[in-house]
């Protein structure tokens, strides 16, 4: 049973009562469409995965004002947003007790807070078609959530453990020459709303261009002092940015719920694995976390095709760097090399300087220190 599972029931009722705009308990299978609804939810997926993720034509538009797209969303997306933030969550210092889900829409980050023993929540946006769905989801789950119109604007007034602007900054000012000046003034106004040890989370997608625009804020932010809870451990400016064609996100292994997954299959995309950029930030004040001790990398790629070895990109204290291992040099003491995933941290004692990287001998000991998504030990 995963923390998702019992949403499915829910977010399959709402959206049905939502559809029949009336009272009562809605008809039709609670763990899956009927194939009329799948080929209608699969449309409208179709539609907002063009225009949020490809042509990028409806973000920043009042997308949510069509019902049958804020359906669609609420489906499919909910779900993968919603496992998302669980996911992160287990990286942050402490567990929110609240949180504010600034742009939340219907609220999934909200929701998965909750799940992970927040006691209450504020979902805010400019959506009040969503806010309505955020408000039902929470009546079927008896959670403590409060909903406020919020269009972009200074945030709501008030201090949070957790503040969470989940796939919304990628859509403010978009266009404008000064949009990461914009969202920069925007998050150091978010993290003085944090109270102390507690986190701004801010998640987008994981497309090169705003991916790189979350690094780009990064930069402007850490320029400041601001210090980087995950996934950062380097302190500089972010070193994917000096090559254009660069980026950074995360990816973890993740099984849709079979509602997802038909969904995904109709609109014909693949959901295998939850794709993401995220920046944990801490409020002013409160510095860097410690290093862990010796030479220090998260994995930042995949694994990297190469002959007669294996080479991913890794980014530590030091800067990002390619490791190789040659197969002839595999042994007990490296053996989780080949094993690793992106955003796994590793610790390399006795690599040798080679190009513009590190190359591993038979004699270099390697220890995984974290896997993608547990928060680091320090
Ligand atoms: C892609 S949805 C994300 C919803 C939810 N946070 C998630 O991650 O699943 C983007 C949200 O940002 C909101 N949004 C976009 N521009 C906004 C603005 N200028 N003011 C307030 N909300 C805005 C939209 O209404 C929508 O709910």
């Amino acid at each position: 049973m995963t923390p998702l599972d019992p949403w499915i029931p829910r977010l399959l009722d709402v959206w049905r009562s939502a559809r029949r705009r009336g009272p009562g308990r809605p008809g039709g299978p609670r763990d899956r469409l009927a194939s009329d609804e799948l080929k209608t939810v699969g449309a409208g997926v179709r539609r907002l995965s063009l225009g949020l993720t490809r042509e990028r034509s409806l973000a920043g538009e009042r997308y949510f004002d069509d019902p049958g797209l804020l359906g669609a969303y609420l489906l499919f997306y909910w779900p993968i947003s919603f496992a998302q933030v669980t996911s992160l969550l287990a990286e942050l210092p402490s567990r929110p007790r609240e949180l504010l889900d600034l742009g939340g829409g219907p609220g999934p980050a909200a929701f998965a807070a909750l799940g992970a023993g927040a006691e209450r929540a504020l979902v805010a946006d400019r959506s009040e078609g969503a806010l309505r769905i955020a408000k039902a989801l929470a009546r079927e789950a008896r959670s403590n959530v409060t909903v406020l119109h919020w269009s972009g604007g200074a945030p709501p007034e008030g201090r949070h453990d957790l503040l969470v602007a989940q796939h919304v900054l990628n859509e403010l000012w978009g266009g404008a020459p000064d949009r990461i000046a914009r969202r920069a003034a925007l998050a150091r106004s978010l993290l003085e709303r944090v109270r102390p040890g507690g986190t701004l989370l801010l998640v987008d997608p994981a497309l090169r261009e705003t991916s790189r625009e979350l690094l780009e804020l990064r930069d402007a932010l850490v320029a400041e002092g601001v210090a980087v809870r995950a996934p950062c451990l380097f302190r500089g400016p972010c070193p994917a940015l000096s090559r254009p064609t660069d980026w950074c996100h995360a990816e973890r292994p993740w099984e849709p719920p079979r509602l997802v997954a038909e969904i995904a299959r109709e609109a014909g995309l693949h959901k295998e694995a939850l794709k993401m950029s995220y920046l944990a930030l801490a409020p002013p004040g409160e510095g860097w976390e410690r290093a862990p001790e010796g030479t220090v990398f998260r994995i930042v790629s995949e694994p990297l095709a190469g002959k007669g070895r294996r080479r991913y990109i890794g980014c530590g204290p030091d800067g990002r760097m390619g490791l190789a291992l040659q197969d002839k040099h595999v042994g007990e003491e490296n053996r989780v090399f080949g094993e690793l995933a992106r955003g796994d941290v590793v610790r390399v004692t006795g690599g040798e300087p080679k190009g513009d990287g590190i190359g591993l001998g038979p004699d270099v000991r390697v220890s995984r220190l974290a896997r993608a998504g547990e928060r680091l030990g320090r």
